[in-house]
């Protein structure tokens, strides 16, 4: 959610400004672009050396950027970014920004931005109780600017109370919850499965086939993107998670990713079950390595729990069910026939016919037929464009 955010953090004097080092430092590797300014106080605290170094960028302490006249450009860096986060926040400084005061860079950078302002407070129990800071605060945050609500503990006075900066994690991750709050599917619970299941002959030999989960995790990211939480039940794959609000769940039969899947089938808003499930599993698994030495070997198949089509018949109305349909044949005519069959809103439709479609490509090619027969062709495009085809379809109103 952080990736590529143009953070400002601001950093003022107070002894929790050593803790402004590790929110610079969790900011940049959650792929953020940070950009610091100081107050001279905070230089007194914590080295500009310090913070340029974790920031991989100049640290912004004065009006004035060198001896030739240059000066720092607070507007422009005030429309650069997308959130401005000041932590520590000192008395001294909520004062100001309560009060329009503008004696120092990052007053005037505080003044110029057009992004939101967050304000981790940092300060003695008694200096946070009283009633000036309590009413600038309250006045700041009238302003549009978000409270991050200092913590209890023992504080660098030696007293035990309110007051403590909030941690660099709970900064970071209240920070992704204000950026996801606005996407298109913030709040929303999706489940999506994907790669193949290995169902066991023996302890050493299994059917599969060659899924690689590529569209699955690149529906998982993208709908995460979006700001949905994401469950992602996947079989044997080589793919790793890039979001954090993808939780992700390792399984190796069709048994276990239903068991994932009635356990998620209440809670979910969405399901999009890509996954290849093996449609058949071996009725009995041999304990022991089977040997060649057998003539005539045989092994007697079962079906496999249908997922989709359990899911299909617990649905309720405000869930959203969506399959996957991989045909050699009589595509269309199959496809429909699943979407009445499994209870679906809609299918999407993949054919091994089309070249650069389906298993282990970067790319896909796909139509999606509706539970009214409407059928949308998209052409070949990169997987994660494929993902934003089928969650734009998703997010359309309803007919
Ligand atoms: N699916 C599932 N569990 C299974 C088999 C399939 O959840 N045991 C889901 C797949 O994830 C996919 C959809 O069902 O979303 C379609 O699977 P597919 O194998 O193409 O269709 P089937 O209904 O199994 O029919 P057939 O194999 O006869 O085409």
């Amino acid at each position: 959610m952080l990736r590529n955010k143009n953070i400002i953090v601001g950093v003022t004097g107070s002894i929790a400004a050593y803790k402004s080092a590790f929110l610079v430092r969790l900011l940049v590797k959650a792929g953020a672009n940070v950009k610091v300014v100081m107050t001279a106080a905070a230089a007194e605290f914590i080295t500009p050396l310090t913070l340029s170094t974790l920031s991989k960028n100049p640290v912004l302490t004065d009006f004035k950027k060198n001896e030739s006249g240059e000066w720092n450009n607070h507007v422009e860096l005030g429309l650069w970014a997308d959130a401005m986060i000041i932590a520590p926040a000192s008395a001294n400084t909520i004062a100001k920004m309560a009060n329009g005061i503008c004696d120092n860079l990052l007053a005037a950078v505080y003044l110029s931005v057009r992004c939101k302002v967050y304000v981790a407070p940092a300060m003695d129990l008694d200096m946070l109780k009283h009633p000036s800071t309590s009413d600038n605060l309250k006045r700041i945050a009238s302003f549009g600017n978000g409270i991050i609500n200092p913590g209890i503990g023992e504080l660098a006075s030696g007293l035990i109370g309110e007051g403590r900066m909030a941690e660099p994690e709970e900064i970071i991750s209240f920070l992704e919850k204000e950026f996801t709050k606005h996407l298109p599917l913030s709040g929303k619970n999706v489940l999506v499965t994907a790669g193949p299941t290995y169902e066991a002959i023996d302890p050493v030999r299994f059917i599969g086939n060659h899924s690689s989960g590529k569209m699955g995790f690149a529906i998982a990211e993208e709908l995460a993107n979006q700001g949905a939480t994401v469950s992602l039940i996947c079989g044997p794959n080589q793919l790793t998670v890039v979001n954090k609000n993808i939780q992700r769940r390792d399984v190796t039969s069709a048994e276990e990713l239903y068991n994932w899947c009635k356990i998620l089938a209440k809670v979910y808003d969405i399901a999009i079950l890509s996954a290849a499930v093996a449609d058949f599993k071996p009725a009995k698994i041999a304990n022991q390595k089977i040997k060649k030495t057998v003539a005539d070997q045989s092994i007697q198949l079962v079906p496999t729990i249908d997922t989709l089509a359990e899911l299909g018949k617990t649905k309720k109305k405000n869930q959203i069910l969506v399959g996957f349909a991989l045909e050699t044949e009589n595509e269309i005519e199959n496809a429909k026939t699943k979407i009445k069959k499994k209870n679906l809103d809609f299918i999407v439709l993949n054919s091994l016919k089309d070249k650069g479609a389906g298993f282990k490509t970067d790319t896909n090619k796909i139509s999606i037929i509706d539970k009214y027969n409407k059928i949308t062709t998209f052409g070949l495009k990169n997987k994660s464009e494929v993902a934003k085809d089928i969650i734009a379809e998703i997010l359309k109103p309803e007919k």
